[in-house]
């Protein structure tokens, strides 16, 4: 009989599953999770996800819910009042007209958006993706069959993404391009002209959009802006948004898409046959969420403007560090290629390794993201937890 090894193991899995890794960002969670354990104190910049807790309010629905035994399953893409309820808020935020039709209610942000990739792209459909992405892009396209053509972008322009840019990259195989706007893992923010031509070029193409607006509540800009309320090229775009980052809920797995009744409803027969309705609980609470008081959103906006602030002079202040100013999500992308030769630093994947081996500081490795030159520092974290962090790579950095 033949051994079974790793090897004969993963040719027994199928070609899509062999295509994906496991994110990055989920490695470095672990990572620090394991030292943790050991009970060595680690400074945690790694994780994607707000230090809030979710507002009471929501947290009151949730519990309600449960009480009032609403714990059933309901229609698989959302009940009626929560549909209602997102594209009301969208709506009023963004001054689009979505209807109950045109969208889906998932299990977070990121189901919508694999669901949607599962329902445009094709095998060797082409995908354009602007550089840096978030890591679950790639891995996504990829497991659909699509291939991702990347769109680099230069620092220096704040890694802006222009519909020239894109233009370039347009083949007869060009399906689907994704957007993501304020960017995870840089903050950079589309300007909204900026969003409005890629936008109308896609259009004029028959080209998808995906626009992952996952952090369009937290867009530091003067103007938050969705691609929602460009009404005439709503044909071909759909929208992925959350309540993760927003709500400060991303335990509560709840995401959403909007767009064309057509891919929704396709979604709406994907979603069928895996995971059904997001949790019937956590649809109560994000109903109060999205129809309660928003000031708790302002409330977070400004704090995050705060600790941005704060962690990019602390960035700055550092010898050889560069760093952009992000002006939407809560990632400082620092540019720390100054140390790359020194102590056998070869690349940021070896610095990130150092920093949380050496001196406990859970950073993410750029190289994830799609560059070999950076490190993503969350700052979602309080002051004082930044400080700590902030003297820690000091003086790491100062003494290679
Ligand atoms: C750009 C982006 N899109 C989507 C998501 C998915 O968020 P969730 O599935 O929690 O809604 C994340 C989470 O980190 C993200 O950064």
């Amino acid at each position: 009989m033949t051994p079974v090894t790793e090897a004969t193991l993963a040719l027994r899995l199928t070609d899509r599953i062999n295509r994906i890794e496991p994110s990055a960002t989920m490695a470095v969670v672990a990572e620090a999770d394991k030292l943790r354990q050991q009970g060595i104190d680690v400074v945690d910049f790694g994780a994607g996800e707000p230090h809030f807790a979710t507002p009471q309010h929501i947290k009151e629905a949730g519990i309600a819910a449960i009480q009032g035994n609403f714990t059933k399953y309901t229609a698989v893409s959302g009940t009626t009042e929560l549909r209602d309820a997102i594209v009301h808020r969208h709506a009023v935020d963004f001054d689009s007209d979505y209807r109950r039709e045109e969208v889906i209610a998932s299990t977070g942000g990121k189901q919508a958006l694999f669901n949607a990739v599962q329902v445009l792209v094709d095998h060797g459909d082409e995908v354009i993706l602007p550089v840096p992405y978030w890591v679950s892009f790639k891995d996504i396209v990829r497991y659909a069959g699509g291939n991702c053509v990347l769109l680099e972008t230069n620092e220096a322009q704040g890694f802006r993404v222009t519909a020239e840019m894109i233009e370039r990259l347009i083949t007869p195989r060009t399906k689907l391009i994704i957007l993501n706007s304020p960017s995870n893992p840089s903050g950079a923010v589309m300007s909204p002209g900026d969003l409005t031509e890629v936008v109308r070029l896609a259009h004029e193409r028959g080209i998808w959009v995906i626009s992952d607006e996952c952090y369009v509540y937290l867009n530091y800009t003067p103007k938050r802006f969705s691609v929602g309320s460009l009404r005439e090229f709503r044909e071909r775009m759909v929208i992925v948004g959350s309540l993760s980052k927003t709500y400060a809920m991303t335990g509560w797995r709840l995401g959403y898409a909007l767009g064309p009744a057509t891919v929704i409803s396709a979604m709406q027969k994907l979603q069928s046959q895996s995971t059904s309705n997001p949790t019937s609980i956590v649809q109560k609470a994000a109903v109060a969420a999205l129809k309660g008081p928003q000031h708790c959103v302002t409330e977070m906006r400004a704090e995050y403007i705060n600790l941005r602030d704060h962690v990019i002079n602390g960035l700055r202040s550092i010898p050889r560090v560069k760093c952009t100013l992000p002006e939407g999500a809560f990632y400082a992308y620092p540019n720390v290629s100054a140390f790359f030769g020194c102590s056998g630093v070869k690349s940021a994947s070896d610095l990130a390794g150092k920093l949380l081996r050496e001196v406990h500081v859970a950073t993410v490795p750029g190289e994830g993201f799609g560059t070999r030159d950076h490190i993503r520092v969350s700052y979602a974290t309080s002051i004082a937890e930044l400080d700590r962090g902030l003297e820690r790579l000091r003086k790491f950095l100062a003494a290679q």
